[in-house]
Protein backbone atom coordinates (compact mmCIF):
# COMPACT_ATOMS: atom_id res chain seq x y z
CA UNK A 1 0.00 0.00 0.00
CA UNK A 2 0.97 3.23 -1.12
CA UNK A 3 1.80 6.61 1.55
CA UNK A 4 -0.40 9.57 0.68
CA UNK A 5 2.95 10.92 -0.93
CA UNK A 6 3.66 8.37 -3.17
CA UNK A 7 -0.38 7.60 -4.23
CA UNK A 8 -0.87 11.43 -5.31
CA UNK A 9 2.75 11.76 -6.82
CA UNK A 10 1.76 8.38 -8.91
CA UNK A 11 -1.63 9.91 -9.55
CA UNK A 12 -0.23 13.70 -10.77
CA UNK A 13 2.15 12.08 -13.08
CA UNK A 14 -0.89 9.67 -14.46
CA UNK A 15 -2.62 13.65 -15.55
CA UNK A 16 0.84 15.08 -16.31
CA UNK A 17 1.24 12.56 -19.41
CA UNK A 18 1.53 14.29 -21.93
CA UNK A 19 -1.33 11.68 -24.12
CA UNK A 20 -3.25 12.07 -21.04
CA UNK A 21 -3.72 15.83 -21.40
CA UNK A 22 -4.29 15.30 -24.99
CA UNK A 23 -6.91 12.91 -24.55
CA UNK A 24 -8.64 15.19 -21.92
CA UNK A 25 -8.56 18.41 -24.14
CA UNK A 26 -9.96 16.21 -27.00
CA UNK A 27 -12.65 14.39 -24.59
CA UNK A 28 -12.88 16.70 -21.21
CA UNK A 29 -12.71 20.39 -22.48
CA UNK A 30 -13.43 20.37 -26.49
CA UNK A 31 -15.98 17.51 -27.34
CA UNK A 32 -18.60 18.65 -25.27
CA UNK A 33 -17.80 22.42 -24.84
CA UNK A 34 -16.98 23.39 -28.45
CA UNK A 35 -20.58 22.18 -29.56
CA UNK A 36 -22.86 25.55 -29.25
CA UNK A 37 -26.10 23.21 -27.66
CA UNK A 38 -24.28 21.49 -24.91
CA UNK A 39 -21.91 24.58 -23.72
CA UNK A 40 -25.43 26.51 -23.40
CA UNK A 41 -27.14 23.19 -21.51
CA UNK A 42 -23.74 23.54 -19.50
CA UNK A 43 -24.01 26.94 -19.01
CA UNK A 44 -27.75 27.29 -17.94
CA UNK A 45 -27.33 24.54 -15.14
CA UNK A 46 -23.76 26.18 -13.88
CA UNK A 47 -26.14 30.07 -13.59
CA UNK A 48 -29.02 27.89 -11.96
CA UNK A 49 -26.68 26.29 -9.27
CA UNK A 50 -24.95 29.35 -8.62
CA UNK A 51 -28.70 31.46 -8.33
CA UNK A 52 -28.66 34.58 -6.68
CA UNK A 53 -25.55 34.74 -5.09
CA UNK A 54 -23.11 37.18 -6.05
CA UNK A 55 -20.32 35.95 -7.35
CA UNK A 56 -17.09 38.12 -7.95
CA UNK A 57 -14.27 35.53 -7.86
CA UNK A 58 -14.83 32.00 -8.96
CA UNK A 59 -12.12 29.34 -8.05
CA UNK A 60 -12.12 25.12 -9.81
CA UNK A 61 -10.65 22.73 -8.69
CA UNK A 62 -8.35 20.06 -10.36
CA UNK A 63 -9.92 22.42 -13.41
CA UNK A 64 -7.49 19.94 -15.87
CA UNK A 65 -7.58 22.51 -19.02
CA UNK A 66 -9.63 24.55 -17.24
CA UNK A 67 -12.95 23.42 -18.21
CA UNK A 68 -14.96 24.70 -15.51
CA UNK A 69 -13.10 27.84 -15.28
CA UNK A 70 -13.38 29.14 -18.50
CA UNK A 71 -17.20 28.73 -17.94
CA UNK A 72 -16.77 31.03 -14.96
CA UNK A 73 -14.87 33.60 -16.87
CA UNK A 74 -17.38 33.73 -19.60
CA UNK A 75 -20.31 34.30 -17.10
CA UNK A 76 -17.97 37.38 -16.31
CA UNK A 77 -16.66 35.87 -12.40
CA UNK A 78 -12.83 36.48 -11.90
CA UNK A 79 -11.72 32.95 -12.49
CA UNK A 80 -8.29 30.59 -10.92
CA UNK A 81 -8.18 26.96 -11.83
CA UNK A 82 -5.99 24.85 -9.58
CA UNK A 83 -4.12 21.69 -10.12
CA UNK A 84 -1.17 19.78 -9.61
CA UNK A 85 -0.75 19.15 -13.62
CA UNK A 86 1.91 21.62 -14.84
CA UNK A 87 0.94 20.14 -18.50
CA UNK A 88 -2.63 20.38 -17.80
CA UNK A 89 -1.93 23.94 -16.78
CA UNK A 90 -0.36 24.44 -19.96
CA UNK A 91 -2.90 23.16 -22.12
CA UNK A 92 -5.44 25.61 -20.35
CA UNK A 93 -3.57 28.75 -20.38
CA UNK A 94 -3.75 27.86 -24.56
CA UNK A 95 -7.25 26.84 -24.58
CA UNK A 96 -8.38 29.90 -22.83
CA UNK A 97 -6.03 32.10 -24.86
CA UNK A 98 -7.18 30.72 -27.78
CA UNK A 99 -10.82 31.36 -26.73
CA UNK A 100 -10.34 35.10 -25.43
CA UNK A 101 -10.85 34.09 -21.85
CA UNK A 102 -9.08 35.44 -18.80
CA UNK A 103 -7.99 32.58 -16.61
CA UNK A 104 -5.35 32.87 -13.72
CA UNK A 105 -4.10 28.77 -13.58
CA UNK A 106 -2.37 27.95 -10.41
CA UNK A 107 -0.50 25.00 -9.52
CA UNK A 108 -0.96 23.22 -6.35
CA UNK A 109 -2.68 20.48 -4.41
CA UNK A 110 -6.49 20.43 -4.34
CA UNK A 111 -6.41 18.86 -0.46
CA UNK A 112 -4.08 21.86 -0.06
CA UNK A 113 -5.33 24.38 -2.13
CA UNK A 114 -3.03 28.02 -1.90
CA UNK A 115 -5.40 30.24 -0.72
CA UNK A 116 -6.36 32.18 2.07
CA UNK A 117 -9.49 31.61 3.89
CA UNK A 118 -12.95 33.30 2.82
CA UNK A 119 -11.48 34.16 -0.30
CA UNK A 120 -13.98 32.87 -2.80
CA UNK A 121 -17.28 33.55 -3.42
CA UNK A 122 -17.68 30.18 -5.38
CA UNK A 123 -15.50 26.72 -5.76
CA UNK A 124 -16.74 24.54 -7.86
CA UNK A 125 -14.77 20.85 -9.00
CA UNK A 126 -15.86 18.63 -11.74
CA UNK A 127 -14.71 15.12 -11.86
CA UNK A 128 -11.63 15.02 -9.56
CA UNK A 129 -13.51 13.68 -5.47
CA UNK A 130 -12.84 9.98 -7.22
CA UNK A 131 -9.38 10.68 -7.24
CA UNK A 132 -8.48 12.32 -4.00
CA UNK A 133 -6.68 10.27 -1.13
CA UNK A 134 -9.08 12.35 1.33
CA UNK A 135 -12.54 13.69 -0.77
CA UNK A 136 -14.36 14.64 2.89
CA UNK A 137 -11.35 16.43 4.13
CA UNK A 138 -10.68 18.09 0.69
CA UNK A 139 -14.59 19.36 0.63
CA UNK A 140 -14.10 20.75 3.99
CA UNK A 141 -10.66 22.85 3.09
CA UNK A 142 -12.53 24.23 0.21
CA UNK A 143 -15.40 25.21 2.57
CA UNK A 144 -12.89 27.39 4.31
CA UNK A 145 -12.08 29.19 1.35
CA UNK A 146 -15.87 30.84 0.92
CA UNK A 147 -17.03 33.55 2.11
CA UNK A 148 -20.36 33.48 4.44
CA UNK A 149 -23.05 33.05 1.91
CA UNK A 150 -20.44 31.32 -0.63
CA UNK A 151 -21.51 29.05 -2.90
CA UNK A 152 -19.70 25.43 -3.83
CA UNK A 153 -20.58 23.57 -6.64
CA UNK A 154 -19.45 20.34 -7.16
CA UNK A 155 -20.24 18.04 -10.32
CA UNK A 156 -19.57 14.43 -10.57
CA UNK A 157 -21.51 11.74 -13.10
CA UNK A 158 -23.23 8.31 -12.25
CA UNK A 159 -23.61 5.23 -14.57
CA UNK A 160 -27.19 5.06 -15.28
CA UNK A 161 -26.25 0.98 -15.98
CA UNK A 162 -24.94 0.74 -12.32
CA UNK A 163 -27.53 -0.33 -9.79
CA UNK A 164 -26.27 1.72 -7.27
CA UNK A 165 -25.55 4.43 -10.53
CA UNK A 166 -21.57 4.07 -9.48
CA UNK A 167 -19.66 5.29 -12.39
CA UNK A 168 -16.27 3.31 -12.81
CA UNK A 169 -13.45 5.39 -14.14
CA UNK A 170 -11.82 3.52 -17.10
CA UNK A 171 -9.48 1.20 -15.52
CA UNK A 172 -6.37 1.84 -18.11
CA UNK A 173 -5.90 3.50 -21.44
CA UNK A 174 -4.52 -0.02 -23.12
CA UNK A 175 -5.50 -3.30 -22.50
CA UNK A 176 -2.29 -4.61 -23.87
CA UNK A 177 0.08 -2.32 -21.71
CA UNK A 178 -2.48 -1.95 -18.54
CA UNK A 179 -1.43 0.71 -16.16
CA UNK A 180 -0.64 -0.92 -12.93
CA UNK A 181 0.36 1.40 -10.45
CA UNK A 182 -2.81 3.19 -11.24
CA UNK A 183 -4.99 0.32 -11.27
CA UNK A 184 -3.33 -0.27 -7.70
CA UNK A 185 -3.73 3.35 -6.88
CA UNK A 186 -7.48 2.92 -7.78
CA UNK A 187 -8.13 0.96 -5.03
CA UNK A 188 -6.21 2.70 -2.62
CA UNK A 189 -8.98 5.85 -3.08
CA UNK A 190 -12.16 5.98 -0.70
CA UNK A 191 -14.32 7.94 -3.88
CA UNK A 192 -13.68 5.71 -6.56
CA UNK A 193 -17.23 4.42 -7.18
CA UNK A 194 -18.78 7.42 -4.77
CA UNK A 195 -22.48 8.53 -6.24
CA UNK A 196 -24.45 12.07 -5.79
CA UNK A 197 -26.17 10.49 -2.22
CA UNK A 198 -22.83 9.92 -0.65
CA UNK A 199 -21.48 13.37 -1.72
CA UNK A 200 -24.74 14.65 0.07
CA UNK A 201 -23.30 13.51 2.92
CA UNK A 202 -19.92 14.94 2.82
CA UNK A 203 -20.97 17.79 1.97
CA UNK A 204 -23.40 17.98 4.77
CA UNK A 205 -20.68 17.30 6.72
CA UNK A 206 -18.11 19.81 6.05
CA UNK A 207 -21.50 22.45 6.95
CA UNK A 208 -22.58 22.83 3.59
CA UNK A 209 -26.36 24.12 3.29
CA UNK A 210 -29.71 24.15 1.29
CA UNK A 211 -27.47 21.55 -0.72
CA UNK A 212 -29.45 20.96 -4.05
CA UNK A 213 -29.37 18.94 -6.89
CA UNK A 214 -29.67 20.71 -10.00
CA UNK A 215 -31.90 19.14 -13.30
CA UNK A 216 -29.79 18.32 -15.91
CA UNK A 217 -31.99 16.88 -18.33
CA UNK A 218 -31.16 19.54 -21.26
CA UNK A 219 -27.30 18.80 -20.23
CA UNK A 220 -27.68 14.78 -21.51
CA UNK A 221 -30.42 15.72 -24.17
CA UNK A 222 -27.59 18.06 -25.57
CA UNK A 223 -24.76 15.47 -25.19
CA UNK A 224 -26.75 12.75 -26.52
CA UNK A 225 -27.82 14.45 -29.58
CA UNK A 226 -24.03 15.74 -30.08
CA UNK A 227 -22.90 11.96 -29.73
CA UNK A 228 -25.12 10.70 -31.86
CA UNK A 229 -23.67 13.47 -34.65
CA UNK A 230 -20.22 12.61 -33.57
CA UNK A 231 -19.93 9.24 -31.88
CA UNK A 232 -16.08 8.88 -32.05
CA UNK A 233 -15.50 11.94 -30.21
CA UNK A 234 -15.41 10.30 -26.63
CA UNK A 235 -18.36 11.94 -25.53
CA UNK A 236 -18.72 10.69 -21.19
CA UNK A 237 -21.91 8.46 -21.55
CA UNK A 238 -22.01 8.46 -17.82
CA UNK A 239 -24.90 10.66 -16.47
CA UNK A 240 -23.37 14.10 -14.83
CA UNK A 241 -24.64 15.50 -11.97
CA UNK A 242 -23.92 18.92 -10.52
CA UNK A 243 -24.73 19.77 -6.30
CA UNK A 244 -24.40 22.84 -4.71
CA UNK A 245 -24.38 23.98 -1.40
CA UNK A 246 -23.87 27.16 0.71
CA UNK A 247 -21.96 28.41 3.20
C1 LIG B 1 -10.79 13.95 -14.64
S1 LIG B 1 -9.79 15.36 -14.72
C2 LIG B 1 -11.01 16.65 -14.64
C3 LIG B 1 -10.53 17.97 -15.19
C4 LIG B 1 -11.57 19.09 -15.21
N1 LIG B 1 -12.10 19.34 -13.89
C5 LIG B 1 -12.70 18.75 -16.16
O1 LIG B 1 -13.83 18.58 -15.70
O2 LIG B 1 -12.47 18.69 -17.37
C6 LIG B 1 -9.11 15.40 -13.06
C7 LIG B 1 -8.16 16.56 -12.81
O3 LIG B 1 -7.92 16.65 -11.41
C8 LIG B 1 -6.55 16.94 -11.20
N2 LIG B 1 -6.19 16.47 -9.85
C9 LIG B 1 -6.33 15.22 -9.34
N3 LIG B 1 -5.90 15.18 -8.07
C10 LIG B 1 -5.47 16.44 -7.76
C11 LIG B 1 -4.90 17.04 -6.61
N4 LIG B 1 -4.67 16.34 -5.47
N5 LIG B 1 -4.58 18.34 -6.65
C12 LIG B 1 -4.79 19.07 -7.78
N6 LIG B 1 -5.32 18.56 -8.92
C13 LIG B 1 -5.65 17.26 -8.90
C14 LIG B 1 -5.84 16.18 -12.32
O4 LIG B 1 -4.55 16.68 -12.56
C15 LIG B 1 -6.81 16.40 -13.48
O5 LIG B 1 -6.48 17.57 -14.19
Amino acid sequence: MADTTELKKGICERWSDPDRVQGWVQSGLNAEFRDAACRRAWMAALRQAVGDARVQEALDIGTGPGTIAQLWAEIGYVSTGLDFSAPMLRAGRAAAAERGLAVTFVEGDAEAPPFPARRFDLVSSRFVLFTLPHPGYAVRRWMRLLQRGGVMVLIGHENPNDPKGQHHPRRSHSKRHPDKRHEEALRQLPFVHHTAGELTVVMEAAGLRDIRRIPMEQVIAARAARFRRKPATGAILNAPYILVGRK
